[in-house]
Parts: structure tokens; sequence; C-alpha cells
């Protein structure tokens, strides 16, 4: 089977421009492109000379965690902002981070905390249903630091990549702020219910 780059119906979004979204989509479909070929080069390789390809063969497989989450993690992002922006204060969602974090507001001050993790990755927030907790944590590159099997119920794109066109890496806080103001709460919340 092959994978094909989902598209996004986004609204207009606040402080992250349409050049920025762009640049964004062309990147993230290229990690569709790549698993794809990856997949391809593994058969073909094998096909050709298993035993004497048997270094590339592994070194591809050794990629494909990169380029598989690469695609994934972006369709997460990506489709936090689709859909007319709302929230429940009262959601389970809000009760949970209450739970955790003490209130919606220091769920908020976390996740920024944890944005603020010095390099290239991702923040993510996980629903834990065997300790029935969330979870926020950093993920190096697109796959490194995931926590095995947790639906993933945020997530939050801290590469370079996804502000530059609007924010120099110095102002990577006034990027995290325009995310937080256009994710659409509801989505995050129809994640969580789902998962827990
Ligand atoms: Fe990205």
């Amino acid at each position: 089977m092959t994978y094909t780059a989902r598209t996004f119906a986004l609204p207009e979004l606040t402080g992250l421009s349409t050049k920025q979204i762009e640049v964004h989509l062309a990147l993230y479909q290229g990690y569709v492109k790549h698993v794809n070929l990856i997949m391809e080069k593994i058969a073909a390789y094998k096909e050709a000379d298993a035993e004497g390809n048997a270094f590339a063969i592994a070194e591809m497989r050794r990629r494909l965690g990169f380029e598989f989450d690469g695609m994934r993690m972006h369709e997460y992002y990506f489709e936090q902002f689709e859909g007319e922006k709302s929230g429940d204060p009262e959601s389970a969602l809000a009760k949970a981070a209450a739970e955790k974090y003490g209130s919606g507001e220091d769920f908020i001050a976390h996740i920024k905390e944890v944005a603020g993790t010095r390099g290239i990755g991702w923040t993510v927030v996980y629903y834990d249903p065997a300790g029935k907790t969330l979870h926020t944590a950093w993920v190096d590159d697109h796959q490194l630091g995931q926590l095995s099997g947790l639906p993933i119920i945020l997530a939050l794109d801290m590469w370079e990549h996804a502000y530059m066109v609007d924010y120099v890496p110095a102002d990577k806080k006034s990027y995290v702020e325009a995310f937080l103001e256009n994710v659409n709460w509801s989505v995050i919340e129809d994640r969580f219910a789902k998962a827990s």
C-alpha cells in the first residue's frame, strides 16, 4: 500500500501566515513521499539482492520511524486547526488537566514550559489509559522519546520550520502563543474522549 498526503480544511489563522502554513504543508507532503519511498526501496533492494543489500535495507528500516512519525505527527498538528474554534472549559479534558496540573491555566503554562526545551522536536500531550493520567512530553526529531502506545491528545511542532517564516528562533515563544490561540480545543477534547 501507499500513503496519500491528507488535505486539511484550514481557516485563516492568527499569527501564522498563509505562507508559513504552505511551506509547512509542503514539508509534510515530503514525509508522506518518503514513507512510501522507503517501503518501495526496501522491497526493491530485497528483491534485487537481499544479502548484498542487507546494510542498506537495515539503514532504511532505521529511517522509517523518522519519516513515518514525521508524516503522522504533522497530521495530528494540522487537524488541530480545522473547524470552527470552540472548547468547553467544563470538558472531561479540562477536568483531567486540572487534576494533573492544578488548573486549565497551569496546564497551558506546563505545555509552554515543555515547548521551551532546547532543540528541535515536538511537545506532545498524551493520555495514558493505564495510568489514567495526562503526560506532556518532549519528543526529539519526530520519533525519539514518544511514549509507546499512548494516544496523542495535542501535538505542538517545535521544529524551526514550523515558525521561521513568521518568527525568528529567539521569538519562538510568540509562535507557541500563536499556536495555542489557533488550536480548536474541541478537536483536542474529542481525542481525549476517544483515548479515555
Ligand atoms: Fe513540522
